[in-house]
């Protein structure tokens, strides 16, 4: 195990080329299981999450072969149409290769992904898709499997009862074989999804968003192989933005994405941040200049994103007066706020008045959720210091280390894993930038 040993207080000053989307990359690579001919992607970024996912798929039978940024997959001689539970349980992406098994072999067995630090992220609203494709899905509680079976998908009219990114890209994936016609309504609106569709088309497929929340699917016969490369990361983008801005730094960013940033720009236009758009893939975000407060809710997309949450809270901190933030899409993604406080931020919990919560929030909410909160109070700007802080899931891994770049001292981060699951080499990019962050081995800390 790894962890970070950083020395604060510098500002980050230059360039930095965003690379290819996770949340893209691990569904491109799950199409290679819809064709047996070889699939080539590009753009795909050397980080954990990927390198588990290949490694699942090797295990199955897949033959893969990476060489830097590009990825090519040929359908081997699948040996079994099972995610293994320790791989389930350590990325949930994985969970997803029911859509395509069950369109290319009609049969699949996945772990319960389950929960992880953001919330029970359960895949009720992808089982129930499926159903309606004719799929037979049973759950056994003994051992933690879904067991999936076919006679052959079909196409159907699905309405999501919620917004779920991934689930509206697990049926896609599984429409895509089926026979007929299926109609996702209330569809997932993340870009990242088109991006999914478009490497599909690419291989054969029929997709096509005739709405923003409407998807139309015209199953094939088969799919070919394809070259595809996919898009940058919006989520990382944000976070070197923001990285810019609290170390008030100065910072370009090529493979910039402003057209898909639109919620993002809006809330630092309302902070009052600097930035120059220099034209459709660079951006310079500039940190020379006192942040406003801002009031900020997250929804799915084209709303300010989840993802984009704890690095803004981070923000915050560093803005003059009091901010508010109401997490709306995941039940339980404010964990990082007790490591900030420790740091000495000003933040506090509170719950907003909400009609119709079973309604409002995208979790599947139940009285329970009470005892969780969804908003925070952020007052700032305050100091930050050194501490020892212990990083738990991908995004608020990321703020928390921007927070030790911020503060005054030296700190420690511990579970540097959660960040490498989705920032390629971060160290070495915020070093070369001005930052002094050493990865040391756990127990030298
Ligand atoms: C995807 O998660 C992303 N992950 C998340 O990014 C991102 O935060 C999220 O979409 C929102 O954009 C990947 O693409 C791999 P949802 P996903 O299904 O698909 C509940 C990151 O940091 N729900 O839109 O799991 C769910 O629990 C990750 O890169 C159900 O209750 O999100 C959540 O509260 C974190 N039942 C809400 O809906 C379901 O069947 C939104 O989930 C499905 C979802």
């Amino acid at each position: 195990m790894a962890a970070f040993v950083v020395k604060g207080g510098s500002s980050l000053r230059g360039e930095v080329t965003i690379g290819g989307a996770k949340n893209v990359a691990l569904k491109a690579i799950l199409a290679s299981l819809l064709t047996d001919d070889e699939l080539v992607l590009h753009n795909i970024p050397d980080i954990r999450d990927v390198t588990y996912l290949l490694e699942m798929l090797q295990k199955m039978g897949m033959s893969i072969r990476r060489n830097g940024h590009s990825v090519r997959i040929r359908d081997g001689r699948l040996k079994e149409l099972a995610v293994p539970f320790d791989v389930g349980a350590r990325l949930r992406t994985s969970s997803m290769v029911i859509g395509p098994m069950l369109a290319r072999w009609a049969q699949a067995k996945i772990p319960n992904p389950g929960g992880c630090r953001i919330g029970a992220r359960p895949i009720d609203r992808h089982i129930a898709g499926l159903r309606k494709m004719g799929a037979s899905i049973s759950y056994s509680s003994r051992d933690g499997y879904y067991y999936a079976q076919t006679d052959g998908l079909h196409g159907a009219v699905i309405t999501f009862p919620k917004n779920t990114h991934t689930g509206t890209e697990t049926l896609i994936l599984a429409a895509v074989l089926a026979k007929g016609r299926t109609v996702l309504k209330n569809a997932a609106s993340e870009v990242e999804i088109d991006d999914l569709m478009a490497l599909l088309n690419s291989m054969g497929a029929q997709v096509k968003r005739v709405a923003p929340r409407e998807i139309v699917i015209d199953g094939a016969a088969k799919l070919h192989g394809a070259d595809y490369t996919i898009m940058p990361d919006r989520n990382e983008e944000v976070t070197f933005a923001i990285a810019a801005f609290v170390t008030r730094g100065d910072l370009t960013i090529h493979n910039s994405q402003p057209h898909n940033l639109t919620a993002f720009f809006e809330s630092l236009a309302a902070a009052g941040a600097h930035i120059e758009v220099k034209d459709k893939s660079t951006t310079r975000y500039i940190g020379d200049g006192t942040l406003r407060s801002t009031d900020v809710v997250t929804e799915p997309h084209p709303g300010f994103m989840t993802d984009w949450q704890s690095p803004w809270t981070l923000l915050m901190t560093q803005a003059k007066g009091a901010s508010t933030l109401h997490e709306t899409v995941f039940e339980s993604r404010l964990s990082y706020v007790g490591e900030l406080q420790k740091m000495g931020a000003k933040i506090e919990f509170f719950d907003p008045k909400v009609l119709n919560p079973r309604k409002f929030y995208n979790f599947n909410w139940r009285r329970a959720d009470k005892d969780t909160h969804q908003a925070i109070r952020i007052i700032g700007p305050t100091k930050l210091h050194n501490a020892v802080v212990v990083m738990n899931d991908l995004r608020a891994g990321a703020t928390l280390l921007l927070a030790t770049l911020v503060a005054s001292g030296t700190s420690y981060l511990h579970g540097v894993e959660q960040i490498d699951r989705g920032y390629e080499k971060i160290e070495e990019r915020l070093n070369s930038l001005g930052a002094h962050i050493e990865r040391v081995e756990e127990n030298h800390v």
